[in-house]
């Protein structure tokens, strides 16, 4: 993959890790973040070799927000017409699994971010927040309807309307984050979680982000019956065949991803 004014990229092992890197800038995410950002998981998203994606910011900060200072000239006409932070849609499109390894602020844009990814894992000393009030604007990239549907109405308002932060306990007790590590094991623990994602059959893995993603969106009935089809036509998979023999046989399984 080619060089990046804004991100830093690897891959370890079957895990392609992307790293936002404008330090100076605590990661606040300006066009040219979305523009490589929405490159490199449409890169990862095509690679066979990779099976999952982490993505991280710095120690101080996972994003603190929007970059405010590229928003700060725009009217509303403008906004309008080039459609302002729209184009980060598409990092919600990215099919194959993206864990959001947070430390330090995840503010704004940046805690939207974090939210279009699978799951989050923080560091002990993240703090989420959605402080754009603070600044005379709401959410744009998803806060008021993401963060309602991960933590309930009663605490998205309590965040939305006031601009508080909170941090790593009462994320996680509030269902935003999946698991707090100490800040020495976070890019360890996003990793290893990462590589286990890309040891299981792809097709499987796809599927079980399609379904858990679909819960948002469909009536219960209509859920239940994407996840059963979804569950069946895996039938149809070498990996179900594989996965299901290395059981009786008490072995692992060796997946081909077919
Ligand atoms: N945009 C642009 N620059 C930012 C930024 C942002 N969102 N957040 C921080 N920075 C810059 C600061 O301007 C500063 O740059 P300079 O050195 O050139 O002045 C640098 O990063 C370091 O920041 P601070 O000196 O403020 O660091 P701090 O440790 O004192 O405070 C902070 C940290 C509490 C996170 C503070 O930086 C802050 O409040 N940032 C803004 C948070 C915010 O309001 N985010 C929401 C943005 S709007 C949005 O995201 C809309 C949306 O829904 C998509």
């Amino acid at each position: 993959m080619q060089d990046f004014e804004t991100l830093l990229i690897e891959t370890r092992g079957d895990v392609g890790l992307i790293t936002l890197n404008r330090p100076k800038a605590l990661n606040a995410l300006n066009s040219t973040v979305m523009r490589e950002l929405t490159q490199a998981l449409r890169s990862f998203d095509g690679d066979p070799q990779v099976g999952a994606i982490v993505l991280a910011g710095s120690e101080k900060a996972f994003a603190a927000g929007a970059d405010i200072k590229e928003m700060q000239p725009v009217n509303f006409v403008d906004a309008y017409l080039d459609d302002l932070l729209g184009g980060w849609e598409a990092i919600a499109a990215t099919r194959k699994p993206i864990i959001a390894a947070v430390s330090g602020y995840a503010l704004g844009g940046g805690c939207e971010l974090a939210m279009m990814c699978d799951f989050i894992i923080a560091a002990e000393n993240a703090k989420f927040g959605q402080p754009e009030i603070t600044l005379g604007v709401i959410p744009g990239m998803g806060g008021s309807q993401r963060l309602t549907r991960a933590v309930g109405k009663a605490k998205a308002m309590d965040l939305v309307l006031t601009g508080r932060m909170m941090d790593a306990a009462e994320a996680e007790r509030a269902g935003l984050v999946a698991r707090i590590v100490s800040a020495e094991r976070l890019l360890e623990e996003a990793l290893e979680a990462a590589a286990k994602i890309a040891s299981s059959s792809r097709v499987a893995v796809l599927m079980a982000k399609d379904a858990v993603n679909r819960a948002d969106e469909l009536t219960l009935a209509e859920g239940l019956r994407l996840e059963r089809r979804l569950f069946q036509s895996l039938f149809a998979t070498a990996d179900q065949k594989e996965g299901m023999a290395a059981f009786m046989e008490k072995r692992k399984p060796d997946f081909t991803n077919r």
